[in-house]
């Protein structure tokens, strides 16, 4: 059973040059890709996407870094891709929760740039995928 989840590479990630790293561990993995987009994303865009942390201490931080810079969009698809991305990216914090072998925790070390996200359940990712490519 087929399933999709929305990744991003956060600006962090486009400017160190780490889009061709990430997108060999999806590949490798067995994941494949069914849409791809480099975007400068806009503030309300930004806002709608981490809308759940609106109020959190970071969330105006996190609004103005991702809208900071070229990112890549993604939808990746194949069995339990969620779950399966979320665990190719690691724990949130690079190196309180990610371990060595994953993309945070090999690339990242700060919470703030943690070089990806994908979405974190079923429901997350068809209200993100319809966000960031309402034409899929
Ligand atoms: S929470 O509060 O547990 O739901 O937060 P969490 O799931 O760990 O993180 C949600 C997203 O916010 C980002 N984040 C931060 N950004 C900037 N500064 C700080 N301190 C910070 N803490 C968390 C985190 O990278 C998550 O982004 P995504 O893109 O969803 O991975």
């Amino acid at each position: 059973m087929s399933e999709r989840t929305l990744v991003l590479v956060k600006p962090d990630g486009v400017s160190r040059g780490l889009v061709g790293e990430v997108i060999s561990r999806i590949e490798r993995k067995g994941l494949t890709l069914a849409a791809l987009e480099l975007r400068t994303v806009d503030r309300a865009t930004a806002e709608q996407h981490y809308a759940e942390h609106d109020g959190k201490s970071f969330y105006k931080d996190l609004v103005d870094f991702i809208t900071g810079g070229p990112l890549v969009a993604m939808v990746v698809e194949g069995s339990r891709a969620i779950a399966a991305f979320r665990q190719l990216a690691g724990g949130t914090d690079p190196v309180e929760k990610a371990t060595p072998g994953t993309i945070r925790g090999d690339f990242g070390l700060e919470v703030q740039f943690n070089l990806v996200h994908g979405s974190d359940s079923p429901e997350s990712a068809e209200r993100e995928i319809k966000l960031w490519f309402p034409n899929l």
